[in-house]
């Protein structure tokens, strides 16, 4: 199989969030994968990892914040946001932030429009959990231009995770490949010494080679 072929896919980027209301914690993630999938009543999916924690409790608490990021956005949110776990760290700390009903997202400096939803079904997809969130508002907050993946790649320069369901490995020559156990950023050939995670800061002990 090509999966090379799935590169051909246009996608956009956005923050989707929660908030863990017994422990009055935020989260929030970094995702390509949203989709509008119905109109009248209208429906969208998103893809989380298990693994992410922002997963976690929107399953426990079946409401999300799903925002467009602009082109605009600094790319420091981008890092932060795709390649740090809510579990150890307030991303929204810091930030200028819109709450809606009780749910942080990015300001318009970061963010064109968010889009409120109620969790209706949950598809286990393996290694990710399929949400499909009724949408209850929606609401544009700049003109900025949506940010879309191809930009985050080729203009931004943005990092790849393995965590999003998107992940192919993009190189024809096949290098030895190293992931980052802590922020799933992706390496391509031999970590040097003294290396560190340009995402997360760890040192080279925290990659591990992808078999
Ligand atoms: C460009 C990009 C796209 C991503 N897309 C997804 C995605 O669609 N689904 C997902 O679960 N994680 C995706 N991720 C990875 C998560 O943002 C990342 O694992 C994050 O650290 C999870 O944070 P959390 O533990 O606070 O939920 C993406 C990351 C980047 C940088």
């Amino acid at each position: 199989m090509d999966k090379n072929v799935f590169k051909d896919i246009s996608y956009g980027l956005y923050i989707v969030s929660s908030i863990d209301k017994e422990k009055d914690q935020d989260v929030g993630c970094v995702i390509n994968t949203l989709n509008q999938l119905t109109s009248t009543n209208p429906l969208v999916a998103i893809c989380l990892n298990k693994e992410n924690y922002t997963n976690e409790i929107i399953k426990k608490e079946k409401r999300f914040v799903v925002s467009i990021l602009s082109e605009e956005v600094n790319p420091d949110i981008i890092k932060k946001f795709g390649f740090s776990s809510s579990k150890a760290k307030d991303k929204f700390a810091g930030e200028k932030v819109i709450d809606v009903n009780g749910i942080k997202t990015l300001d318009d400096a970061a963010i064109c429009s968010y889009i409120e939803c109620e969790v209706s079904q949950i598809i286990d997809v393996g290694s990710h959990d399929l949400f499909i969130g009724k949408v209850v508002s929606t609401k544009k907050v700049s003109s900025k231009k949506p940010m879309s993946y191809k930009y985050y790649y080729e203009v931004i320069k943005g990092g790849v995770s393995i965590k999003a369901p998107t992940y192919v490995e993009d190189r024809e020559i096949k290098e030895e490949i190293y992931v980052c156990d802590v922020c799933g950023y992706v390496h391509y050939g031999k970590i040097p010494d003294d290396f560190k995670c340009p995402m997360c800061g760890v040192d080279a002990s925290h990659f591990k080679k992808k078999e």
